[in-house]
């Protein structure tokens, strides 16, 4: 299965972007190749062309020193070539089993052919320990799980390169040593893997070589023993990224969050929050930290009215709203950066302006008599493009064509605009490179400085870390434990993470 890749003088326009130009990468099988680079650089679109998706405007990619032509992705699979998109393309209300086999059906003999893919799948599942539950329904599966089933849908369909594009972003740091688990699996086997990924640290340990791109060009291509997370970012912004942040004092500002013993059930009746209470201050950072599914993302829904409370109370600057609608919280001043923002959001056939104005269309500084006032909304749009460093041609092309991380700028944009009373933060650095993390990550800062108040939620306890105050563990749906980032670490965070008692006169609420 041999299956050197070359792409050489790869170039791809669309309107009024250069998105890449004059690629050129060799890619030697059985080997993991990494592709870094800030976002909108142009990694996407450049495995989109070599998995067939798109067409090059000029160059050609070689598989085994021959020269080949994809007009789509079934010819690209056809000689071994499978991507796992930023963007699952799933269809969500079939079974596992007949996304995997539609229309790659092993023969038109109905029954049959589905009892012997069903076979060829088992073996490949044990090979490479990628369990996926075949008759389930993809729309019930936690993202991780539908991941898995796109990366076993392209090995079924014969991939002997697999193209991973920012495959960690949806994933929980235990769920991704999971996936390089597989990715060893999978090249001991003789496989290839390309990995997109803005985790400079997970690249250096899960790459062999890695090609760092800017601006649509190649500009440094090297063996992962010999980077460093500092040189790459280096190579990817063009300048030191400097990652340290003093953390916040003691602020003692008047409550802006209160919740009040607050428990919430899922869509089966099960309590997943449990009596939790907590008070974010004006000018205060509240991290919440755990491991994903111990309640924290029923916790964010039902504060920011997504889903209903069972029991218990919210208010927001000391008004009570457990029972409003989330319009009626944002009025309260809340605004909220979903962890899910491909979707929820968002609107991807819109124009950007359109998306970075969602929520604010009847404030008076942008609407006179009913009717926008569009040299005002251009100017707030294109100041916050500007802010933000959000890469796209124009304010008037569809949100969908930005690039994954260009894309969650916008909405982060969005909620920080007008200066929140309330920001409830979920992930807020998920998929974007590491100058826009830097920024971002000052910027949530910033809304506490200015008086404001953080509910911050996010997988990367460094992410906690460096911007908390006061930092919560969850764990099965309640608070165990609260710490001053000063005085916890990262071990001792993991600990009550994982269910166990560490010292301290805070905890066994
Ligand atoms: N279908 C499209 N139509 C128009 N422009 C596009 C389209 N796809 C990508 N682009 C543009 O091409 C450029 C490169 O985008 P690409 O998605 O390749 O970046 P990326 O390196 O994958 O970034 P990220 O890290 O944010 O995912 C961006 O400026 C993007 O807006
Ligand atoms: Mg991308």
């Amino acid at each position: 299965m041999q299956k050197e890749i070359r792409l050489e003088n790869i170039t791809k326009r669309f309107p009024g972007v250069l998105a890449d130009d004059h690629v050129n990468m060799i890619i030697s099988a059985g080997t993991v190749h990494a592709v870094v680079g800030e976002n909108g650089a142009g990694k996407s679109t450049l495995m989109n062309i070599l998995s067939g998706l798109y067409q090059p405007d000029d160059g050609r990619i070689l598989v085994d020193g021959e020269q080949v032509r994809f007009e789509n992705p079934r010819q690209a699979m056809r000689r071994g070539i499978g991507m796992v998109h930023q963007e699952f393309m799933l269809v969500r209300n079939l079974t596992v089993l007949d996304n995997i086999i539609l229309g790659f059906e092993p023969s038109r003999a109905g029954m049959i052919s589905r009892s012997v893919a069903r076979r060829v799948l088992k073996d490949l599942m044990n090979a490479y320990k990628l369990d996926v539950p075949l008759d389930e329904t993809v729309e019930r599966l936690p993202v991780s799980m539908q991941q898995r089933v796109e990366i076993v849908k392209a090995l079924y369909r014969g991939a002997d390169v697999l193209i991973l594009d920012e495959p960690t972003s949806v994933l929980t740091p235990q769920e991704s040593r999971v996936l390089f688990a597989a990715i060893r699996e999978l090249v001991s086997r003789g496989k290839t893997v390309i990995f997109i990924s803005h985790k400079l640290g997970e690249v250096l340990e899960v790459a062999d070589r890695i090609s760092v791109m800017r601006d649509g060009r190649v500009v440094g291509e090297l063996p992962a023993s010999d980077a460093t997370e500092r040189t790459l970012a280096r190579l990817m912004v063009g300048r030191d990224v400097l990652m340290n942040f003093t953390p916040p004092g003691k602020p003692q500002g008047d409550p802006v969050l209160e919740v009040k013993e607050m428990t919430v059930k899922d869509a089966r009746g099960l309590e997943v929050v449990k009596q939790v209470s907590f008070t974010v201050h004006a000018g205060e950072v509240l991290g919440i930290a755990g491991v994903a599914g111990n309640g924290q993302s029923e916790l964010v829904k039902a504060i920011v009215g997504l889903v209903p409370t069972c029991s218990g109370s919210i208010h927001i600057s000391r008004r009570d709203v457990t029972k409003a609608s989330v319009k009626h919280r944002r009025q309260a001043g809340m605004r909220y950066i979903p962890q899910d923002r491909a979707w929820v959001g968002t609107c991807r056939q819109s124009a950007l302006w359109k998306n970075l104005l969602m929520g604010y269309e009847h404030y008076r500084k942008f609407s006179r008599f009913g009717l926008l006032r569009l040299d005002v909304v251009r100017r707030f749009a294109s100041d916050l493009v500007a802010r933000f460093g959000i890469k796209t041609a124009s304010l008037y092309v569809p949100a969908g064509t930005l690039s994954g991380g260009n894309l969650q700028k916008a909405i982060v944009a969005r909620e920080l605009a007008l200066g929140p009373r309330l920001l409830i933060a979920e992930d807020p650095t998920r998929g974007i490179d590491i100058g826009a993390t830097e920024f971002v990550r000052r910027q949530v800062l910033q809304v506490a400085e200015g008086g404001g108040a953080v509910l911050l939620v996010s997988q990367d306890l460094q992410e906690v870390m460096a911007l908390s105050n006061r930092i919560l563990v969850m764990h099965k749906g309640q608070i165990v434990g609260e710490r001053m980032p000063a005085e916890t670490t990262e071990e001792e965070l993991g600990l009550l993470m994982a269910g166990r008692a560490t010292r301290g006169t805070h905890d066994g609420r």
